[in-house]
């Protein structure tokens, strides 16, 4: 059995769960992992591939021989710096599309549970608290409206200089959700045990310190 305590943030896409858990991580000094990030890493690598959504075999053979890493804030891949090439909204699309295959999150499975190491781990994602770390000590489903999301990463987006207009984002959120909620392998919802979080009226500040309060309860 680990012994490594985790704090497992679970969300729907655009709900903020990244940047509070890399604050959570960051206010304790622990590991933080972005299990997004892997399915974006193996995505990337479809493209570049020509590998297509569709091909489960080649795409888990991809996802097992990933070896990316991680430093500082950003992502190497096969020696390449490609933190900002994941961010992509076409490697995100992709990304939802193929972590339907259960083969496929089977192989992502290792190295997710790798990042548990001492004092702790932060980890995001969407089956942080059902699937890959189900003794997780603090289980946390960050939600918001899909209008609130919607607005923040439209902002995001003006603030990077990327035009972007508000009802498609509403659009591709609601199909994203849909994709992730519905799909048979690891869907999104809330673990049993999970303490449930609306982050649509709060700002970033007050959600970490909700999550840091619940940690110093236990
Ligand atoms: O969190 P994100 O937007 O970077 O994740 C991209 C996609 O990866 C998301 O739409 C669904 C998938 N994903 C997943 O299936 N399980 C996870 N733990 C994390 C992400």
């Amino acid at each position: 059995m680990n012994e490594v305590p985790v704090i497992a943030i679970d969300g729907p896409t655009a709900s903020g769960k990244g940047t509070v858990a890399q604050r959570v991580a960051a206010a304790l000094g622990w590991h933080y992992l972005d299990s997004g990030a892997l399915y974006r890493l193996v995505a990337l690598r479809a493209l570049q591939a020509g590998v297509a959504a569709a091909d489960v075999a080649a795409l888990t053979r991809l996802a097992r021989s990933l070896r990316p890493q991680f430093d500082a804030g950003r992502v190497c891949l096969d020696g390449r710096d490609v933190t900002d090439e994941i961010r992509r909204e076409d490697v995100g699309a992709l990304a939802s599309r193929i972590a339907v295959h259960p083969p496929l999150r089977a192989a992502l499975l290792d190295l997710q549970r790798g990042f548990r190491c001492p004092p702790g781990l932060v980890a995001d994602g969407r089956d942080m608290a059902t699937v890959v770390f189900p003794d997780a000590g603090l289980k946390v489903f960050l939600t918001a409206s899909v209008e609130a999301r919607a607005g923040r990463r439209h902002k995001q987006l003006s603030e990077k200089g990327f035009p972007s207009n508000i009802a498609i984002l509403l659009q591709d959120l609601r199909a994203r959700d849909e994709r992730d909620s519905s799909r048979s392998a690891a869907p999104l919802r809330p673990a049993k045990d999970a303490r449930q979080l609306d982050s649509s009226d709060l700002a970033i500040d007050e959600v970490v310190a909700q999550i840091l309060r619940w940690h110093g309860e236990r």
